[in-house]
């Protein structure tokens, strides 16, 4: 054998040595890796194949979720016109030892005093308004028959108590216009049920909706022998749309204590062509809750004066001259709860 086959063969098994070393080299680098990958913690908030795909399957939930209920809420028709559910005539019951705990889980369905019918669209969303102070109990109990009455009508509604802060003579009117000023901040109500705290209705088929006019809802109360007081009495509880109310006013400030500020809107809807419509005399039937006249709630002696000039002061006093301060806004589970300063009267009675 000469040099040069010896030296060829050398360098031959030099390649193939050097190709195995490269190969192994390879093979190690690839296992690094691999076991590098396998025992590093998911840092910098990567997140680990299964919790990407956890994440896009809840994503993936959601999105079916909200489709099926644009598809439920188009699917939906309106409430008929004449609810199903309503019962008629009621015998009520008010019990000393109810709590507020009992009506809550009662309603199970109300949340932060509003309510939406889950099986229709609502005919119309209504804003109960009821001027509040002291009352707790009245409260109490007008809670407990509201709120199923006004779901077996199968309202869009919510229930809003405007509770007035201080000692300052009761402004009932003034509370009401906060009420209808704030409840529009939350939604734009078609209709408003001005309601007094002591008067609970008696029979689901007084309709707690809106008309083409302004709506007087107590024909009758059994402290009066079931009789309209007088032809012209518009208090205790009515319903106007939100454009029949404005288009008025709404309701006078000035009248502090007791009476007058009723009539003084009836003049307004009068003095804009508008008339009163009733339920029929066995329907507009109310039991009101016996109590003593209330500290602060003195009667307003000067509504006669001042309803003479309402045909003046309409225009300037009223949802326009409004000036209060929200204290506070509390949403119960049951109610809306709009604490207010309303100011004291300009003159002492
Ligand atoms: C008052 C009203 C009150 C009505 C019924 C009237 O004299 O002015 O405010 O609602 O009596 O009691």
């Amino acid at each position: 054998m000469g040099l040069f086959p010896f030296m060829s063969k050398i360098v031959r098994k030099g390649k193939c040595l050097f190709l195995l070393l490269l190969c192994l080299c390879v093979v190690a680098w690839i296992a690094t890796i691999t076991i590098d990958n396998t025992n590093k913690p998911f840092q910098d908030g990567s997140k680990s194949p299964d919790d990407k795909s956890v994440a896009g399957f809840k994503q993936m939930e959601l999105e079916s979720e909200m489709i099926q209920s644009i598809e439920e809420q188009s699917a939906k028709e309106t409430c008929p016109k004449q609810s199903p559910l309503r019962r008629g005539a009621i015998k009520l019951s008010f019990d000393p030892s109810l709590t507020i705990g009992q009506v809550e889980r009662e309603n199970g369905e109300v949340v932060e005093g509003q309510y939406n019918p889950s099986d229709c669209i609502a005919r119309q969303s209504v804003a109960i308004l009821i001027p509040h102070r002291n009352r707790e109990k009245h409260l109490l109990y007008l809670l407990h028959h509201l709120h199923p009455f006004l779901q077996r009508q199968q309202l869009h509604y919510a229930i809003y108590v405007i509770h007035q802060a201080g000692v300052a003579t009761f402004n009932r009117a003034k509370l009401l216009n906060v009420g209808y000023l704030e409840a529009l901040n939350d939604h734009s109500w078609d209709c408003f049920v001005f309601h007094d705290v002591d008067l609970v209705p008696e029979n689901d088929h007084n309709l707690y909706m809106c008309d083409k006019q302004p709506k007087h809802l107590v024909v009758g109360r059994n402290s009066t022998g079931y009789k309209l007081r007088y032809k012209g009495y518009f208090g205790g509880v009515s319903a106007m749309t939100k454009e029949q109310f404005f288009k008025v006013n709404g309701f006078p400030n000035t009248y502090w204590g007791w009476g007058g500020e009723d009539d003084d809107l009836r003049i307004r809807l009068t003095l804009q062509k508008m008339s009163i419509i009733r339920p029929a005399l066995e329907v507009g039937r109310y039991t009101m809750v016996f109590h003593n006249r209330d500290n602060g709630n003195q009667i307003n002696k000067d509504r006669m004066h001042l309803l003479r000039r309402t045909h003046q002061t309409w225009k300037t006093d009223g949802l326009n001259s409004c000036s209060y301060k929200v204290l506070s806004v509390q949403r119960a589970p049951l109610y809306i709860n709009v604490t207010v300063d309303v100011g004291r009267p300009e003159r002492a009675h």
